[in-house]
Parts: C-alpha cells; sequence; structure tokens
C-alpha cells in the first residue's frame, strides 16, 4: 500500500510541478493607501494602470495625493462606480475657513492629461475677490457676467458662511455696479482652467452636490473638487486582459498599453501570448482543486 501511495503521490506531484512557473492571476497593480483601494485605471507603481493616469498618485504616510500642473491635491475619495474622485487642498477656502492671498491651486490639468479628467457639471468653483482687469470680467461689456450659480450653488448662499464674517463681506452682486462681485461662482466648464495668478483672484472655494439635490445652505455642503475621470475610448484593452487574467499595464515608452500575464507580457491579452504559456495558464481555482483532489486520495489511503 505505501508504494502504491508513495507512486500516487509522484504522479500527482508530476502532474502540478507545472504550477511553479504557471501563471496564477495576482493582480499586482491594486494596492492601497491609508484605506483607499487603487485600482485600475489609477496605480502608484511605475507600469500599472492606464498610460494617461501615470505619475499621478503618490502614498505619503498613508495620505494618498494627486498631483497634477496646478498642485497638489489630497485624495480623499475614489469613486470607482461612478469614475470620480474628490479633492481637497488647504488654500481652499470653506463655510468655516478663508484663505487669501491668491495661493490656492485652482484646478489646471496638462494638456495631454485633460481628456482625462474633468471637474464635474455640479462642482461650483467660488472665485473670491477677483480684481477688476480679470479676464472674468473682460470682454461682456454690459453684459452677463460669467458668474452662475452651479447645481443650485452660488455666492448669494456662500456669502452667509461664517469665514466671510473673517474678511468682511461688501458686495456679492451679478451685475456690474460699482465694481467687480466678491464673489463670481463659475463651472469649470465656462473657463476651462482655474488658475487664481491668471485671473487675478485672491481665493476660492469649490463645492459639489452628489445627488439627490441638497438644498440645506451652504454649510452643508461638500467642499472640495470632485473630479469626472474617463479613460479613452471604452477600453476593450483592459477589459480584454483582464477577462483572461491579465492585469493592465503600460509600456516604458509610456503609452502603449500593456497586459501583464505573469511571467510575460502581452501588447492584446493573455490568451495570445503563445500556445505553450496559455496552455499552463492555471488560475488559483485549479491550484485549490488540485489540492483537494490529492487530499482526499490522501485520506482515503491512510483510511485503509
Ligand atoms: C478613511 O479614513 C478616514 C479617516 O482617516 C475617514 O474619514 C474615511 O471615512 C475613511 N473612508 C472609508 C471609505 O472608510
Ligand atoms: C511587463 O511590464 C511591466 C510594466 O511595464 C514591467 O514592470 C515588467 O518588468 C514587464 N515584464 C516582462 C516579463 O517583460
Ligand atoms: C497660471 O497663470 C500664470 C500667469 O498666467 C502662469 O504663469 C502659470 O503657469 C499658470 N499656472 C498653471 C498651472 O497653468
Ligand atoms: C442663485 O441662487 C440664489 C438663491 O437661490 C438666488 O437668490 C440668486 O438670484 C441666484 N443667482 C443667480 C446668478 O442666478
Amino acid at each position: 500500500m505505501s508504494t502504491l501511495f508513495a507512486a500516487t503521490l509522484t504522479l500527482i506531484l508530476s502532474a502540478l510541478v507545472p504550477l511553479s512557473s504557471a501563471n496564477i492571476h495576482i493582480n499586482k497593480c491594486r494596492s492601497y493607501c491609508g484605506n483607499i483601494t487603487i485600482d485600475y485605471p489609477f496605480a502608484l507603481e511605475q507600469g500599472c494602470g492606464h498610460p494617461g493616469f501615470r505619475d499621478l498618485l503618490f502614498c505619503m504616510n498613508d495620505v494618498l495625493m494627486f498631483h497634477i500642473s496646478s498642485g497638489s491635491y489630497r485624495v480623499l475619495e475614489i469613486d470607482y462606480a461612478y469614475r470620480a474622485l474628490t479633492l481637497h487642498e488647504p488654500h481652499m477656502s470653506t463655510c468655516d475657513t478663508m484663505v487669501l492671498g491668491g495661493k490656492g491651486n485652482g484646478f489646471a490639468i496638462e494638456q495631454w492629461r485633460a481628456p482625462y479628467f474633468n471637474p464635474t457639471a455640479d462642482n461650483v468653483f467660488m472665485l473670491i475677490r477677483c480684481s477688476a482687469r480679470s479676464p472674468l470680467f473682460q470682454g461682456f461689456p454690459g453684459q452677463h457676467l460669467p458668474c452662475r450659480n452651479v447645481s443650485g450653488m452660488g455666492c448669494e448662499e456662500y456669502g452667509q458662511c461664517p469665514s466671510w464674517s473673517l474678511v468682511g463681506r461688501k458686495r456679492v452682486g451679478t451685475m456690474y455696479g460699482s465694481g467687480p462681485p466678491e464673489c463670481c461662482a463659475v463651472a469649470f466648464q465656462s473657463i476651462k482652467v482655474i488658475n487664481l495668478t491668471k485671473l487675478e483672484c485672491e481665493g476660492y472655494a469649490s463645492a459639489y452636490s452628489l445627488a439627490p439635490l441638497r438644498i440645506d445652505g451652504p454649510k452643508e455642503w461638500s467642499y472640495g473638487i470632485r473630479v469626472k475621470y474617463s479613460v479613452q475610448g471604452n477600453d476593450e484593452f483592459c477589459r480584454a486582459c483582464e477577462a483572461t487574467g491579465g492585469t493592465c499595464g503600460y509600456g516604458t515608452d509610456g503609452v502603449r498599453q500593456l497586459c501583464m500575464c505573469g511571467s510575460m507580457n502581452s501588447t492584446s491579452n493573455c490568451d495570445s501570448v503563445g500556445s505553450s504559456s496559455s496552455r499552463i495558464s492555471w488560475s488559483l481555482t485549479d491550484l485549490l482543486a488540485g489540492f483537494c483532489i490529492l487530499l482526499s486520495i490522501w485520506t482515503t489511503i491512510s483510511h485503509k
């Protein structure tokens, strides 16, 4: 009986040997920063994720940072279901604090990255104390200012915040009067670049509303920049890659997408890395099944 057992064991073990070099799918690109999950198209590691999202996120002491041309922001949340992320930065004014001096980041993104990121349509930027020479107020003689309410949020209400009592609020109008309004609310889409230097503004606040719309007043608004992200096209590449057990990444050129298939990289998906390697692409389930068979044989034999 013991020779039969040894023979069986050898047989099974030799059948399992290819597993050591096989492609057991572990997504080496998925990671965490603090309690935020980093997953495709985002990544912390070079070569992981979508090329449009490279050199973007950095994790420092469990704080996730988002870095674009206008500066660094703290990432409060990544919402994969709605493809949105929420950003914050210390020079952004809120209902409780007012930061003047033109130090705020605003929001401006590199041209090559712009197709991938857009503040959401219901995110309001409230520009504070912009000079009369500001491009905001030029080119609209006698016309309405670009300032408006966005998703029910605007400067009239924001002006009631305690933060304004710190600096003294003079006028928050929407029409030309004795000078420019102290606060002008815009949607990102109307001016595309929120650059306090260029707009000659002293500060800014940003708030967003998540459906269903809240109208509880500025104290209840969510302050931060809500940014919609998208991978260009419908990302067939990554879906095909993941469907064949691969992990999506990109090559050293930082442009071309790659499918990482264990020990191999493919320019399409893991079914096409070569017939020999695809035949031994075992999954973790296969390994477990093999182990269970081994275990059941072992118990059967040892009970005799
Ligand atoms: C993550 O942790 C922060 C505090 O460190 C907390 O405010 C936040 O709600 C947490 N987020 C999730 C998704 O658990
Ligand atoms: C596959 O691509 C990734 C990301 O570019 C790289 O880190 C890795 O070394 C590559 N692996 C092989 C086997 O070429
Ligand atoms: C903001 O505008 C200033 C002045 O026009 C310019 O020097 C600076 O590079 C701009 N910043 C960004 C991030 O585009
Ligand atoms: C914005 O909303 C407030 C309060 O609902 C309203 O009083 C104000 O006239 C609106 N402003 C503009 C520019 O539509």
